[in-house]
């Protein structure tokens, strides 16, 4: 969703703004802009609906000398994507200009008060309400941009991360943050802000991430200076980045979608390190000894999480039921922030989010909080919303995912749900010790299986052409592999607008199968398992509906083989590791349908890698 970054500095600020945007277009966005002071003490805005390379066009012809400046992503919520909708967005008096990412839900009534104090709006955005009350205040108050920030805040309702410069103070960028992310970046004689780290990491490692109700004095020539909203200093608590530049590089892959695919091997055995001992005998996550108790006496597990998140937690529901014996809740945070949910002390919820910042899971954490609920957060940006509002937690340790359609993430969440999973039944002794070190061998060889699973690559392209035109399909799984339908079905939507539907394969009889016909392929996952003989009858009543079945079946299959129309073999796994390998030619056919289609897979139309709103 939209993207800040800021700079001030000796640099000519355009290049790195740019720069800044390019390295956050994997957020989504559908128009971008930048706000420079230049050193005639001019206060520039260009700003071009599309793409970051439709606003360097613009800009070709443009002055955009000067060393500060702010820029945006927009990914438009009130008022259509437009040059006009852009940020950032200029006062009337165009002294100053801001960015924001995030909602301002009470704007109507703020901007009707503005419109009887004679003011102009230019937009149909929320944001441009934000600037014109800055610059009200700041004007009518006769004080400085700071101060007329924070009393602007404290009339805000919703959700914010903002940069604001002022033409008659070119050496300071004013910033704060609500709800949504923001870091500073801290270099020698400049500093950097933005929506997350890609943007600063190749100047400096020295990061500060803002908290809610801050207000940041971005300054080339002081100290960082972090006030709340009663104007009392807050600490400046400066971490060290650990991300590095060739992790936000392509790697010599045509999309990020298709490295992230490919590093799945890596990033399971970054994920597992540390974590499963070496012979697989004891199993080691973080926060869960230290909450040992909130997990040994739940009377529940909530887990809450959106989009494919939501699917990882669905297995992560039958991971715990299973080995813990522990009754589990997967809800999606946007319904259950709405659902007037009983919870109470005795509940633990598990927050799951590649991201850490989508607002809809920060939200429920904060119910789950407020219910007295103990909260443990699953996720993968280090520094993000999520591990730090929670009372305990982990990351997946995937590096950052660029691709939209999320896929070495998705595994990497379900591995550690299963070591979570594992962790509590070994706690708890629900599940014997020689089954668990069983698991936990098995784990230690899932990043060569996912290897192997990878080198079906060429089958799969090939596979993917003959059902590069089909209108629509249907995922079917049982069990483990039920959620797995869901996400395969999902990442073919989200890339190629195939429109796709997940589904229990039992459940389809109920229903989906009218839609059965020789037009719709369906894709069957059906590795080994205590359903296999189930899933089995599924598939031949597809087939005596003359519908088209691709079977993603485990090595030494027998049965399926003879029906299916096309067979995908994956190595051969414990039950509970099943979606980690299955889950991977899935990836892989929608990528390749995607391409065929001459999508782009790694900035699908309309979404967002990170959802910061509503
Ligand atoms: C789909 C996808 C989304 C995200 C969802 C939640 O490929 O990536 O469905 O899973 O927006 O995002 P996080 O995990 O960041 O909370």
């Amino acid at each position: 969703m939209c993207g800040i970054v800021g700079y001030v500095g000796n640099r000519n600020a355009y290049d790195i703004l740019i720069k800044g945007l390019h390295r956050l277009e994997y957020r989504g966005y559908d128009s971008a802009g930048v706000a420079l002071v230049s050193p005639s003490g001019k206060l520039n805005v260009y700003k071009s609906r599309g793409k970051v390379s439709n606003l360097e066009d613009y800009c070709k012809d443009k002055d955009t000398t000067g060393g500060t400046g702010i820029a945006h992503t927009r990914w438009a919520t009130h008022g259509e994507p437009s040059d006009r909708n852009a940020h950032p967005h200029f006062s009337e008096d165009e002294e100053i200009a801001l960015v924001h990412n995030g909602t301002i839900e009470n704007y109507k009534v703020l901007k009707d008060a503005l419109i009887q104090n004679g003011c102009k709006f230019q937009s149909e955005t929320d944001t441009e309400v934000l600037v014109q009350l800055i610059e009200y205040i700041r004007t009518h108050n006769d004080c400085s941009l700071l101060d007329a920030v924070k009393e602007a805040l404290k009339q805000v309702v919703g959700a914010y991360a903002i940069a604001v410069i002022e033409k008659n103070n070119p050496d300071t960028i004013i910033a704060a943050r609500k709800s949504s992310p923001l870091v500073i970046g801290i270099g020698e004689g400049e500093m950097f802000l933005a929506s997350d780290a890609t943007p600063i990491v190749e100047y400096t490692k020295d990061v500060v991430y803002v908290k809610d109700n801050e207000i940041a004095v971005v300054s080339k020539t002081e100290p960082l200076k972090l006030i709340n909203l009663n104007n009392e200093e807050t600490k400046v608590d400066v971490k060290t980045l650990q991300l590095s530049i060739s992790q936000l590089e392509k790697g010599g892959y045509p999309h990020f979608m298709l490295k992230e695919i490919f590093e799945q091997p890596s990033t399971l055995r970054d994920c597992i390190r540390g974590r499963v001992t070496e012979e697989g005998k004891k199993i080691i996550i973080s926060g869960v000894l230290d909450s040992k108790e909130k997990f040994l006496n739940a009377k529940r597990i909530i887990i809450v999480a959106c989009g494919t998140s939501w699917h990882a937690s669905l297995i992560g529901k039958y991971l715990i039921q299973d080995m813990c014996r522990i009754p589990v809740e997967v809800e999606y945070a946007s319904e259950f922030r709405y659902s007037n949910p009983v919870l109470d002390d005795r509940d633990v919820v598990i927050a799951v989010s590649q991201s850490g910042e989508t607002a809809d899971t920060l939200a429920a954490i904060q119910m789950a909080h407020e219910a007295g609920a103990y909260v443990y957060g699953i996720s993968n940006v280090v520094g993000s919303s999520i591990p730090r509002n929670t009372d305990s937690g982990t990351y997946i340790h995937v590096g950052p995912e660029i691709g939209v359609a999320s896929t070495k993430a998705f595994t990497g969440q379900v591995m550690v749900l299963t070591l979570l999973a594992m962790a509590i039944a070994e706690l708890k002794g629900s599940m014997p010790k020689e089954e668990l070190d069983k698991i936990g061998e098995e784990i230690l060889k899932i990043p060569e299986y996912v290897k192997q699973t990878l080198e079906l690559n060429d089958q799969i392209e090939r596979l993917s052409l003959i059902f590069t035109y089909a209108h629509n399909f249907l995922y079917l799984g049982r069990g483990y592999s039920y959620p797995v339908a869901l996400e395969g079905a999902l990442k073919l939507k989200e890339i190629s607008y195939i429109h796709a539907e997940g589904y229990p394969a039992a459940e389809m009889k109920h229903g989906p199968i009218a839609l059965i016909d020789a037009e719709m392929p369906t894709v069957i996952i059906a590795p080994n398992d205590h359903l296999y003989e189930k899933i089995v009858n599924n598939v031949q009543q597809v087939k005596a509906r003359h519908g088209s079945v691709i079977a993603i079946v485990s090595e030494g299959d027998k049965e399926i083989k003879n029906i299916a129309d096309h067979v995908i073999e994956v190595p051969d796994v414990p039950e509970c590791l099943t979606p980690i390998i299955t889950s991977v030619p899935l990836q892989l056919l929608s990528y390749y349908i995607a391409i065929n289609k001459g999508k782009d897979v790694d900035m699908p139309r309309n979404l967002a890698k990170s959802v910061t709103v509503e």
